[in-house]
């Protein structure tokens, strides 16, 4: 457990067949939605600290994507998370705190000021992550999620060395 680093993650148009297969499994095992191969390669998200990708070195297959944090440029001072998700294995041990404080230093020494995604409704456990953290919903988003309803969540990005 210990072992599981993140680290920098490549554009994911340039990944690997195997490596876009790893995160829409990801997707679909921990949240229940379904992406294609196509939409993924499609996420504008650069090589950026605001692009983390969760493996384990030291374990039995080093390229595993064990998780995510993507985070792309939307507008004005705004930065948007296109995709977060961690293995079940990994979640609630501080591994998406460290991620988040990472890409929220990372935004913030960039010029961003706010931050915004999506989550679905029905996923209270990250609304809670989000809300102590700042953000608030702001819009619900009908049609957004095969699976049911959403919101679009924003907030300020709040530094932890302030
Ligand atoms: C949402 C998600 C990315 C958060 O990552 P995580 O690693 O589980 O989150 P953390 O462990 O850092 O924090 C969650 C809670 O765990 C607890 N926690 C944090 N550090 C901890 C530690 N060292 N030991 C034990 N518990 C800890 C805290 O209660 C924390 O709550 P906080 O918000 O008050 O800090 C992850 O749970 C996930 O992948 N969920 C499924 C997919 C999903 O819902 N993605 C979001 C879609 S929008």
């Amino acid at each position: 457990m210990k072992s599981v680093i993140w680290q920098q993650g490549i554009e994911p148009k340039n990944m690997t067949y195997a490596a876009c297969n790893q995160v829409l499994t990801l997707f679909f095992d921990e949240t229940g939605e379904r992406y294609t191969e196509t939409s993924v390669r499609h996420l504008p998200i650069p090589n950026w600290s605001g692009n983390l990708i969760l493996t384990n070195p030291s374990g039995d297959d080093p390229t595993k994507i064990l998780g995510v944090l993507w985070a792309t440029p939307f507008k004005d001072d705004i930065v948007r998370v296109a995709a977060f998700v961690i293995h079940s294995e990994f979640q609630g041990v501080g591994l998406g705190s460290l991620a988040w404080n990472r890409f929220v230093e990372a935004a913030l020494d960039a010029g961003y000021r706010r931050v915004q995604l999506e989550v679905m409704a029905s996923n209270i456990d990250a609304q809670r992550f989000y809300q102590r953290r700042g953000m608030a919903v702001e819009k619900h988003l009908e049609g957004y999620y095969k699976s049911g309803l959403g919101y679009m969540m924003r907030g300020p990005l709040q530094s932890v060395n302030e």
